[in-house]
């Protein structure tokens, strides 16, 4: 897939932060991803009384993801509730790394970058099929 269509990437991210469910953080959060068979997959987030079990948005695209079929991630956009571009937290930067990989694009607030730019040196199923 040699030139990302970004735009319907943008909209559905925007789309989803209106869905949203964050009444404690009064910060929605949307995200899509173009999975390498064409498809688009989209997540919000949605918060907790017990507040650590807040599932990010990326937590919702990647069970999109797989619950569709699977396949790999080969771009992801993260905006806030202005359709402002976001990075993803760490711990969702990992869950991009397991279903994209290094090749993967990612919007930032400074450019797209690939993954292994964003989560350098990661831990990821390689290092498990070393052990
Ligand atoms: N949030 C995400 O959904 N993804 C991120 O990558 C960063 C943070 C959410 C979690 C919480 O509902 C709100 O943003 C404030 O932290």
């Amino acid at each position: 897939m040699a030139e990302i269509d970004w735009q319907p990437l943008h909209d559905a991210a925007v789309a989803m932060t209106r869905r949203a469910y964050a009444p404690y953080s009064g910060y929605p959060v949307g995200v899509a991803g173009l999975v390498d068979d064409g498809r688009v997959v989209a997540g919000c987030n949605v918060e907790n009384a017990g507040y650590g079990v807040t599932l990010c948005a990326e937590c919702g695209m990647v069970s999109d993801l797989v619950a569709g079929g699977g396949g790999r991630l080969v771009a992801v956009w993260c905006v806030d509730g202005r359709g402002e571009t976001i990075m993803p937290c760490g711990r969702c930067r990992q869950l991009v790394w397991e279903h994209g990989g290094a090749d993967c694009l990612l919007q930032t607030p400074q450019g797209v970058l690939r993954m292994d730019e964003v989560l350098p040196q990661a831990f990821g199923p390689e290092d498990l099929e070393r052990r």
